[in-house]
């Protein structure tokens, strides 16, 4: 990809004494409290920082957290415990800086938070004025958002056309450079893993893979559609009747290639939602009314798992059944420790996935973990992503 990398400014000292404009992808998941319960996207963050650091630049650094909405703020849109957290993972203290955007303070060696973009107004839109005032708060804009690099906002596209220079961070190049590389000639099989609650919301990269792996492993509600679509009962599970059209569809375009969607053979069900209801294994034909599925069930766990140690290349996007519930977990632990044995490369990505990975301690077994989400799964789908195209469109000149 023929972007402008930020390490070579570095590199040739051009970031010493300038204003360096960093957007990060800090949206971290946090408990009731605001805590943050898993990191990985602020500690992907801090060679960055430390890279501009290091090179003599005055350093601003935002992202955004959560949805909030523009112009109102809450405390619990504030990145105030992402602040305290990039703080100790760069051993010296991040000001937090609100109402930023006509004006940052800062001076070489320093590093400033500056408060969840997303409450600028403006923001989602990619508003233009907006864009043009974050610029002018830089010499030199560096990109390294991976996880947002497939929204067109102020933060990650409209600044990008109007700064001075414009940029690429470590970890958006290390990003987009594993994932392709992984995907341009993969070690066969290629194993699949989408998960999720929706079908609706990942129906393009079910397509997409569709046409290219061996085996497509579906879960969580996904999984429930694509029963619905073999001919099962699901009872009150989470599912969306109006996209079995096309999943039947992915079904048979992966057939007619002598590929498959392997269908659960069983599942583990519950009367109600919650951790402490009693689990139930039964056979996937043998779901009541009242059922709701919330796992796979052992055979069918033991099943994939089989397919995963054969395989050559693994992508890794969801957990397969409600893992936070430990009743409910099995799948989901026998997933993983499947991919964490296999000889197989792997790539994983997603915050379920990444709590799932944390979880059963498995991160160093997983060839390469990616901190996007809904940016990962785009650029597994072969798109170019708004952020990736800009700043080659800046480098192009
Ligand atoms: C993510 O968590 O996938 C990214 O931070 C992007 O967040 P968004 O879906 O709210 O744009």
């Amino acid at each position: 990809m023929n972007v402008l990398r930020f390490s070579d400014l570095c590199a040739q000292g051009k970031a010493a004494g300038q204003r360096v404009f960093i957007r990060a992808d800090l949206n971290v998941p946090q408990d009731d409290s605001g805590a943050i319960t898993e990191d990985t996207r602020i500690r992907a963050s801090v060679p960055c920082v430390q890279m501009a650091l290091d090179a003599g630049a005055a350093v601003m650094v935002t992202s955004h957290l959560g949805r909030p909405k523009e112009g109102e703020f809450k405390p619990e849109d504030s990145l105030a415990p992402v602040a305290r957290r990039l703080g100790e993972l760069l051993g010296r203290e991040v000001p937090l800086v609100s109402d930023w955007v006509d004006g940052v303070d800062v001076k070489p060696g320093q590093v400033v938070l500056l408060e969840n973009c997303r409450l600028n107004k403006g923001e989602k839109k990619n508003d233009e004025a907006l864009a043009k005032k974050l610029a002018a708060l830089t010499d030199i804009y560096v990109n390294d958002a991976f996880g947002t690099a497939h929204r067109a906002e102020a933060t990650t596209y409209g600044i990008a056309q109007f700064a001075k220079v414009a940029c690429a961070g470590p970890l958006l190049a290390a990003e987009i450079d594993a994932i392709t590389k992984a995907l341009a000639s993969p070690k066969r099989p290629l194993v699949a893993i989408v998960a999720g609650s929706k079908v609706s919301t990942k129906l393009t990269i079910l397509q997409s893979l569709a046409k290219n792996v061996d085996q497509l492993i579906v879960g969580g509600g996904i999984a429930n559609t694509f029963m619905l679509a073999a001919g099962l009962k699901i009872g009150k599970s989470l599912a969306e009747a109006d996209l079995v059209g096309e999943a039947t569809a992915v079904i048979e375009a992966m057939r007619a290639r002598g590929a498959a969607v392997p269908i659960p053979v069983d599942v583990v069900t519950a009367k109600n939602f919650a951790a402490d209801a009693p689990a139930t294994t039964k056979a996937a034909d043998a779901v009541e009314d009242d059922d709701l599925i919330l796992d796979i069930g052992p055979k069918t766990a033991e099943l994939l798992a089989a397919q995963l140690r054969e395989a050559g290349t693994i992508v890794w996007n969801g957990p397969v059944g409600v893992f936070e519930f430990d009743a409910f977990a099995h799948g989901t632990e026998t997933i993983a420790r499947a991919i964490a044995d296999s000889s197989a490369f792997s790539i994983a990505g997603g915050g379920d996935t990444l709590a799932a990975i944390a979880k059963y301690g498995i991160e160093k077994q997983v060839g390469y973990i990616s901190t996007g989400g809904g940016a990962f799964l785009e650029v597994l789908e072969g798109k170019q992503l708004p952020a990736f195209e800009i700043l080659a469109k800046r480098a192009a000149g």
